[in-house]
C-alpha cells in the first residue's frame, strides 16, 4: 500500500474563499491578512500577530525588530530546520548552539545558562515535533539574565506545557504555514507577541520600513508615507490569508485525528524490537505536527531506503544542524560536540502524521516499519 509522507487538507472551502478574495480589491495583506492575524492572536491568547511571509522571514524580522545583529550571539539548538539558526545568521548575529534533552529533542534550559555570555541578546528555542519547550524553566533563566525568547514555533500551533501555550511567555513567537505544516498555505508565516511594541515595530519591517501599509494607504485619502526603519518585503497576503482562514475551524478536530494517530503509533511500535521514539512529557499537550521514530544509527539510511521501497513516504527531522557542511566549515563544528543532537540526528526517520490518513494506511506503516526494522 502506497502511503504519501504528507498530504493538505485543502479543499472547496479554501477554493472558494480565495474565489471571494479576488472579488475584493486587495490582493497583498488587507482585511483577510488582518481577520488571520486576529484569529491567530485570539487563539494563543496574546495581544497580536503579524503575518509574514514564512517563518524563516518572521524569525529574521524577530531578531531585528530587537536590534540583534553584527556581534551578538544568540543561544539556540542544532536539533532544528535550518532555518532556525540561519535566520540568526542573516541577521549578523552569531547561533550559539546548546545540546538538546535526550528524550524530547528540545533545547534543555540546563544547558543554556552557561552558554551565556556579554554577547548574549536571545534565546531561540524550537518546540521541535509541536513538544514545548520547558517555557517556564527557559523564561526564569531568560529574566534572570535580561533576555528575550524567540520562540520557533514552526511546529507548534496547538501545543501547551504546564498551562502555557506558545507566545505567551516569549517576547516573540514564530509560525509556518510552509506547504506540510498543521495549518498550510504553501508558504507563510505570522509572528504573535504580547507586547504593542514590538508589534507595531515588526508591521513596519515587514513593509519596508514604510509608516503606511497598503490597505491603509488606499483607504484614506492620499497622505505621504515615511519611512522609519530599513526594512523588508516580508508581508503575508490575502491570498495566503484566504488559504489559510478555513482551516482554523477545523484546528483541534484534526489535531484530534493526528493525536489519534501518534497514539496508535506509540503503543504499536513500544513493542518493535530496535525502534524508539521521543516522549510526551506529563503535563504537556504536543501540537503533534510530526512523529518520529529512532532506530540503530548504522541501520537507519538501510530502513529509511526500505520503507521507501514498500511505498512509505518518510523524511528525516533533522539530521543536527552543526554537522553539516556549511557550519562546521564556517564554524569547526565537530562531531561529539552536541551528543544528543547527534544521536537523534543519526538514528531519525519521520514517518507518515496527516488527518487524512486512514487507519488501514498507519498500519501499513506499522506493518512496514516492523519488517524494515527487524
Ligand atoms: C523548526 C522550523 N523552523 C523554521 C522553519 C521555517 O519555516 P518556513 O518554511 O515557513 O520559513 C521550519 C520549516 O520547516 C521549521 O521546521
Amino acid at each position: 500500500m502506497k502511503v504519501e509522507f504528507f498530504r493538505h487538507a485543502l479543499g472547496a472551502a479554501e477554493a472558494e474563499e480565495v474565489a471571494r478574495t479576488l472579488e475584493q480589491i486587495f490582493l497583498t495583506a488587507g482585511p483577510r491578512t488582518k481577520q488571520f492575524e486576529d484569529w491567530l492572536a485570539g487563539n494563543l491568547g496574546v495581544t497580536g500577530a503579524v503575518g509574514v511571509s514564512s517563518c524563516t522571514m518572521g524569525l529574521f524580522l524577530a531578531l531585528k525588530a530587537l536590534d540583534i545583529g553584527s556581534g551578538h550571539e544568540v543561544i539556540t539548538t542544532p536539533m532544528t530546520f535550518i532555518a532556525t539558526s540561519n535566520s540568526i545568521l542573516h541577521a549578523g548575529a552569531t547561533p550559539v548552539f546548546v545540546d538538546c534533552e535526550p528524550v524530547t529533542g528540545n533545547i534543555d534550559p540546563a544547558n543554556v545558562e552557561p552558554a551565556i555570555t556579554p554577547r548574549t541578546r536571545a534565546i531561540m528555542p524550537v518546540h521541535l515535533y509541536g513538544h514545548m519547550v520547558d517555557m517556564r524553566a527557559l523564561r526564569r533563566i531568560a529574566d534572570q539574565h535580561g533576555l528575550p525568547i524567540i520562540e520557533d514555533c514552526a511546529h507548534c500551533i496547538e501545543g501547551e506545557r504546564d498551562g502555557v501555550r506558545p507566545a505567551q511567555l516569549g517576547e516573540m513567537a514564530c509560525f509556518s504555514f510552509y506547504a506540510t505544516k498543521n495549518l498550510a498555505s504553501g508558504e507563510g508565516g505570522a509572528v504573535a507577541s504580547k507586547d504593542p511594541e514590538l508589534l507595531k515595530r515588526l508591521r513596519r519591517l515587514r513593509t519596508h520600513g514604510m509608516s503606511k501599509e497598503a490597505a491603509s494607504r488606499y483607504t484614506s485619502t492620499y497622505q505621504h508615507w515615511d519611512m522609519l526603519d530599513l526594512g523588508y518585503n516580508g508581508n503575508m497576503f490575502d491570498i495566503q490569508a484566504a488559504l489559510l482562514l478555513p482551516q482554523c475551524a477545523h484546528l483541534e478536530a484534526r489535531w484530534r485525528r493526528r493525536e489519534a494517530i501518534c497514539r496508535r503509533y506509540e503503543e504499536a511500535l513500544a513493542n518493535v524490537a530496535g525502534v524508539a521514539f521521543p516522549r510526551v512529557l506529563p503535563g504537556s499537550k504536543s501540537a503533534r505536527h510530526l512523529f518520529t521514530i529512532w532506530v540503530d544509527p548504522g541501520k537507519r539510511d538501510a530502513v529509511l531506503a526500505r520503507l521507501q521501497e514498500e511505498g512509505i513516504g518518510v523524511a528525516v527531522n533533522y539530521r543536527a544542524v552543526h554537522l553539516l557542511t556549511y557550519y562546521r566549515e564556517r564554524f569547526g563544528y565537530r562531531r561529539g560536540m552536541y551528543p544528543n543532537a547527534e544521536r537523534i540526528g543519526d538514528s531519525t526517520i519521520t514517518l507518515p502524521l496527516y488527518p487524512g490518513l486512514t487507519d488501514q494506511q498507519v498500519e501499513a506503516v506499522i506493518a512496514a516499519v516492523s519488517r524494515a526494522a527487524a
